[in-house]
C-alpha cells in the first residue's frame, strides 16, 4: 500500500530516503574520508554489521508507506557492495517508488552500469571534482585517475538510463576553484547537469573551516564568464539544487548552498546508514538503531518506531550554523562514510 504523508515537528513531510549501502570506498577524498584517518588498517564494518538486502527492504517498504517517493543508494562507494544490482531490482519493484537514484565515485560504472540499468535504476549522479588529472588527484587522496571516472561517465551514458546523469562538485577554495569552468563546460557539451556544492562541515574528519568555503555566488560569478545565467524553478519544493540556465544555449547547472542558503526549511529527507542507523539530519550525532529492533525481539513494529522518529524531528543544522556564521560546536556528528551525504 502507498502511504500518506508523515510530518515532523515543522510540518516537513518525509519523502526521501537515502541509503548507505557500503561504508568503504576506493578513494580518500580528503573532504569526506582523509587519508590520515582512514588508513589502509581502519576498521570499516563486518559483513553482519551492515543491514541485509532483506533489512533494507524492509526498512525501504516501511518508508514509502510514511510517504517516502524518491531513494537514493549511497556509501561510502555503493558500487563495491556485492550483489547490489539485486537490490535495486527489489527496491524498483516496491509501489510508490518513483525515483530510484545512486550516487557513485564512477570508478566501477564500467562493469557495472548495464546491470544497474537492468536491474530498474532510474539514474546516477557521478561525484567529480576536476578534469585536471593532478587536482583531481588531490581530491581523491592519490587513490583515483580522472580517465577511470570519465570512463564511467561514458559507460553510463550508454546504457541510457531513463531519467539520465548528474555530476556532483565539491568546490574547496584554493584546490578546484579553477575546474569549475572547465567541467561546467564538460557537462554542458553533454546534456548532463553538473552541480557544485559547497563545501560541508559533514563529520567530524576533514577539518573544515568557513574559509575554505567558496560561496555559491562566487562560483556562479565563475559560471558567469562562459555566458549570462538565468535562474530557473525548481522541480520540487525540497530539491536541493537552485538551477541555472545559460541564455546563449539553454544548457543548465546547479548550485547546492547548504552554507550560503541553507535548505533545512523544505528539507524531507530521512538517511540509514550503513549500519542501520535512521538519522533524521546529515549533521546529527546519534541515528536510531533500526538494526537492533530488526534482529531483536521488540514489541514494536517498524512502522510505529519511523513514524514517530520523523513525527519528533526539529533538526535545521545549516540553519543554524548560517545563523551563527561557523560550525557548530556541538561535537559529534554521523561520519560521512556511514551515511552517503
Ligand atoms: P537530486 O535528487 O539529483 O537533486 O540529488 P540530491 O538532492 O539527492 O543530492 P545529492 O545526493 O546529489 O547530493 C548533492 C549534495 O547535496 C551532497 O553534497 C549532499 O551531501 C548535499 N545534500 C543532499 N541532501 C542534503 C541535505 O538534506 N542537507 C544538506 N545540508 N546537504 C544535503
Ligand atoms: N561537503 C560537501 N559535499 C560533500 N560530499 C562529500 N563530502 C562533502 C562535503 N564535506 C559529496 C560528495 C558526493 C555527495 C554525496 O556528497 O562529493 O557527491
Ligand atoms: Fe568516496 Fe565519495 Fe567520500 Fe570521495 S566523497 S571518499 S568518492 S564516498
Ligand atoms: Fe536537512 Fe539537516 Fe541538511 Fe538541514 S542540515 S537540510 S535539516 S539534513
Amino acid at each position: 500500500m502507498v502511504g500518506h504523508r508523515t510530518q515532523d515537528y515543522w510540518g516537513r513531510p518525509l519523502q526521501d530516503l537515502r541509503i548507505s549501502v557500503m561504508d568503504r570506498c576506493s578513494f580518500r577524498c580528503p573532504y569526506c574520508m582523509p587519508e590520515s584517518l582512514y588508513p589502509e588498517e581502519f576498521r570499516f564494518l563486518s559483513g553482519q554489521e551492515r543491514l541485509s538486502f532483506d533489512e533494507i527492504v524492509q526498512i525501504a517498504r516501511v518508508a514509502v508507506q510514511l510517504g517516502v517517493r524518491k531513494l537514493r543508494l549511497t556509501g561510502g562507494e555503493p558500487l563495491l557492495r556485492a550483489d547490489l544490482p539485486e537490490l535495486i531490482t527489489r527496491l524498483a519493484s516496491l509501489e510508490g517508488v518513483e525515483d530510484l537514484a545512486l550516487t557513485t565515485n564512477g570508478v566501477l560504472l564500467p562493469r557495472q552500469a548495464l546491470a544497474l540499468r537492468q536491474a530498474g535504476l532510474h539514474r546516477v549522479t557521478v561525484s567529480l571534482d576536476a578534469l585536471d588529472p593532478t587536482t583531481f588527484e588531490q581530491m581523491s587522496g592519490g587513490r583515483g585517475r580522472v580517465e577511470q571516472v570519465l570512463e564511467g561517465i561514458e559507460a553510463a551514458r550508454r546504457v541510457n538510463f531513463p531519467k539520465g546523469i548528474k555530476i556532483n562538485t565539491v568546490v574547496q577554495r584554493g584546490v578546484n576553484e579553477k575546474d569549475v569552468r572547465p567541467l561546467a563546460l564538460y557537462g554542458r557539451q553533454r546534456g548532463i547537469v553538473v552541480r557544485f556544492i559547497e563545501y560541508m562541515d559533514v563529520g567530524t574528519r576533514n577539518g573544515w573551516q568557513i574559509s575554505d568555503v567558496v560561496r555559491a555566488e562566487d562560483i556562479l560569478a565563475l559560471l558567469s564568464e562562459d555566458g549570462e545565467l538565468e535562474r530557473l524553478p525548481s522541480y520540487e519544493q525540497h530539491d536541493v539544487a537552485q538551477r541555472y540556465r545559460y541564455r546563449h544555449d539553454g544548457s543548465e547547472i546547479g548550485v547546492i548552498a547548504s552554507v550560503t542558503s541553507p535548505f533545512c526549511r523544505g528539507c524531507s529527507r530521512a538517511r540509514l546508514s550503513s549500519d542501520g542507523k535512521l538519522h533524521t539530519c546529515l549533521f546529527s550525532a546519534e541515528g536510531f538503531d533500526l538494526r537492533s529492533l530488526l534482529r531483536g525481539q521488540d514489541m514494536f513494529s517498524l512502522e510505529e518506531v519511523m513514524r514517530s522518529i520523523w513525527q519528533e524531528r526539529r533538526d535545521r543544522y545549516s540553519d543554524r550554523r548560517f545563523h551563527q556564521h561557523d560550525k557548530l560546536s556541538s561535537g559529534s556528528r554521523v561520519e560521512m562514510n556511514y551515511i552517503g551525504g
